[in-house]
């Protein structure tokens, strides 16, 4: 079986080989479903070479099967004969997430990655490309399953599923996101259950979401975990939210919530630090691919391993500092999230292992009050046919509200990436919970040029 992970060169692609090496032994009964070949896709020659380095040093101190490795920057070439295809782009790179802050924080508004006006700039630049890579895949690999790591990923995901379902073909692209589950798993952890046993009652946009419900042996634990205070801050949503907000929610917000519930707060912080989160990761990655080695594996993989953990210690700083000021638990720090829910939802379907994943899907019905074709992200059954979202009952008002008002501004960033409307872009930058007047999204959206 062959995967292709677009954005081969990217900083977080030894997670996903490291997790395949892992996997690469095993029952034999498994040898057709399993990942023989992979093929990295960059459009930059040198950080292919850099992670490639970084790749070498793992299999150099793996024993067992190994996948087959091959590095192109054609994509076409790299898309056919797929089976998976990872999408892991970051379109305009840090310097573009960069603008991405900097332009909304100069207007007195959160400029982020995923969330606000950051969100919507980057989504504007990003789903022209994933349109376009969706649509060789439909000419190239009609058949491959499409997983999706790439922000602002609910609405890249339904931007691409879209193109299939246009040409008449199945919707094969799944997005994921590690956020969800490892709060699931944090809360879990914090009631002293293990998180393989328990079942999570989880709804929302990606982003966007809140854990409603914690069940072990049928019974929902969560008003347990709600009640002990202690217990509730000892970890990371706990520590960003307070226990006394907790509790008048009735659930356990996704942390990008954060910087709707806690806005104030949090940009306040992120405009009084030095750099944004942006500045700090241009500099530190540019340092790491300019020192990797291709040549030797060994100094490639020390220095990934250095970079990887200083920017695990280091994320969301600002909204910890808004919160209190703490440090990340050391479990947090391990990785293992996002590599580990991409292989889990390719080995349910390539096996047909049923599982269930919270996972970014069209919710054809799933969550009243949002139509069929938004994709939410929700818990899903995962099978050979694909993921098969779970019926999540009535969302409270206030998070089907968010969670409408959110997908708006998506289906307009959509449009206007897709048609290259100002008003389809005003409109999504000015519907934005976090942009404060229509005259801000104006300014916002000239000072980013291309409407
Ligand atoms: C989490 C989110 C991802 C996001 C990443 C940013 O993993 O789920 O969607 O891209 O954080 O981390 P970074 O280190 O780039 O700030
Ligand atoms: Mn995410």
């Amino acid at each position: 079986m062959r995967l292709t992970v677009l954005g081969g060169g990217g900083f977080r692609v030894p997670l996903v080989h490291r997790a395949l090496l892992d996997d690469a032994g095993g029952s034999p009964a498994h040898d057709g479903v399993r990942c023989t070949e992979l093929v990295l896709y960059d459009t930059d020659r040198a950080r292919l070479d850099a992670i490639g380095a970084v790749l070498a040093h793992q299999r150099e101190h793996h024993t067992g099967p190994a996948p087959a490795l091959r590095a192109t920057t054609d994509l076409d070439e790299a898309l056919r004969g797929a089976d998976f295809v990872f999408s892991a782009i970051r379109v305009g790179g840090l310097a573009g997430r960069v603008r991405d802050e900097r332009i909304p924080l100069a207007e007195g508004v959160l400029g982020q990655e995923t969330v606000g006006a950051g969100g919507v700039l980057y989504g504007l630049r990003t789903v022209p490309v994933a349109v376009r890579i969706a649509e060789r895949i439909a000419a190239l690999a009609p058949d491959a399953w499409v997983i999706d790591f790439t922000n602002p990923a609910g609405m890249v995901t339904e931007a691409m599923g879209r193109v299939f379902r246009e040409r008449g073909l199945p919707d094969r692209v799944i997005g994921i996101c590690d956020s969800p589950v490892g709060l699931c798993r944090r809360a879990a952890r914090a009631l002293g259950v293990d998180p393989d046993r328990a079942g999570y009652d989880y709804v929302g946009l990606n982003h966007l979401g809140w854990l409603r419900r914690l069940t072990v042996d049928g019974v929902d634990r969560l008003p347990e975990l709600l009640a002990d205070t202690a217990a509730l801050e000892s970890f990371e949503e706990g520590r960003l939210f307070g226990a006394d907000w907790l509790r008048t929610l009735g659930a356990l917000p996704n942390e990008y919530l954060h910087y709707y519930y806690f806005n104030r707060e949090a940009l306040a912080s992120v405009r009084s630090a030095a750099a944004t989160r942006g500045e700090f990761l241009l500099d530190q990655q540019s340092r790491f691919y300019e020192r990797a080695r291709p040549d030797d594996p060994a100094q490639a993989h020390r220095e990934w391993e250095r970079t990887r953990r200083e920017r695990e210690e280091t994320y969301m700083a600002e909204s910890r500092e808004a919160s209190g000021g703490w440090e990340r638990d050391g479990c947090d720090l391990e990785g293992g999230g996002y590599d580990r829910v991409a292989l889990a939802l390719m080995r349910a379907i390539a096996r047909g292992e049923r599982t269930t994943l919270i996972l970014n899907v069209p919710g054809r019905g799933a969550v009243p009050g949002m139509d069929g074709d938004a994709v939410v992200e929700v818990p899903c059954l995962v099978d050979a046919a694909g993921a098969h979202p779970l019926a999540t009952g009535p969302v409270a008002p206030d998070q089907l509200g968010l969670m409408l008002t959110l997908k708006a501004v998506e289906r307009s960033t959509i449009e206007a990436a897709r048609d290259g409307s100002r008003r389809a872009a005003l409109r999504a930058l000015a519907l934005h919970p976090l942009v404060d007047s229509v005259r801000v999204a104006e300014r916002i959206l000239d000072a980013a040029g291309g409407f």
